[in-house]
């Protein structure tokens, strides 16, 4: 068995005739966070949707535990344990917290088997649990679209820029609920704050112009400045 939950080797992917990743590797250790930085556009989100078969590459290989996902369609790839919380947090704003969660069982039973731990990681979903999804804040939402991912058995979870428009509290506590639900499922995140980036992932994976130059620890990128500086654009 490989030591990693998901191998990424050189892929390129395509949308319409634009060659969008130019050659993306991205390894991702079990039970750990690992991060995607770059700047806008880089190709940060096309990454994971390549992963999920959403944008499927036509050059390069993916494993998730030792298996090729190519060939396999969206909904496959997702019933072999791998979760996705894409921008923007899309949850359904009609339906209440609930019946947000239920949609999201991929086996019957899936969300009164997980309901304690979901709670636990985010208390605040207890207490709105028959609010529709438009009602809640921001953060709440977010909350929510991670929760999701975590209703079925995943054994991955791809999480697109999670703290984006979120106040510091509330980043705070999201990044609590990820460090701990990584003890039992690997987390490939998208995450343009760096600071957030710093405290919470084990690895780092720069994307840029749709390539994937360097990576390694995290703690080695942030005694780094120039490397900060020179792709991420913060110091
Ligand atoms: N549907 C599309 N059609 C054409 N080009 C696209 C499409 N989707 C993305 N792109 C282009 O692909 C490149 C990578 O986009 P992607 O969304 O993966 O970047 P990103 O790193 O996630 O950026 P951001 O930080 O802004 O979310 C960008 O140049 C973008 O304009
Ligand atoms: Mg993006």
């Amino acid at each position: 068995m490989s030591d990693h939950i998901l191998e990424v080797r050189d892929i390129h992917t395509f949308i319409g005739q634009f060659h969008i990743l130019e050659g993306v590797t991205v390894s991702v250790p079990h039970s750990s966070i690992t991060v995607l930085l770059g700047r806008n556009g880089a190709g940060k989100t096309t990454t994971l949707r390549s992963i999920m078969g959403m944008t499927p590459p036509s050059r390069g290989s993916i494993l998730f535990d030792d298996k090729p996902l190519s060939g396999k369609t969206p909904f496959a790839i997702a019933r072999l344990g791998i979760g996705y919380v894409p921008e923007h947090r899309a949850i359904f704003k009609d339906l209440t917290v609930h019946e947000n969660l239920q949609i999201a069982e991929r086996k019957k039973g899936d969300l009164a088997r997980k309901a304690d731990f979901l709670f636990e990681l985010f208390p605040d979903l207890k207490r709105l649990y028959h609010l529709n999804g438009g009602n809640l804040s921001g953060g709440q939402q977010q909350m929510l679209a991670v929760a999701r991912a975590l209703v079925p058995d995943n054994r991955l979870l791809l999480i697109d820029e999670p703290s984006e428009g979120l106040a510091p509290v509330i980043i705070e506590q999201l990044m609590a609920a990820i460090r701990r639900l990584s003890q039992q499922c690997a987390v490939l995140l998208v995450e343009q704050n760096f600071r957030v980036a710093s405290k919470l992932a084990d690895r780092y994976i720069i994307i840029d112009n749709g390539q994937s130059p360097i990576s390694g620890s995290m703690s080695d990128l942030i005694q780094d400045q120039a490397l900060v500086q020179r792709y991420l654009g913060v110091a």
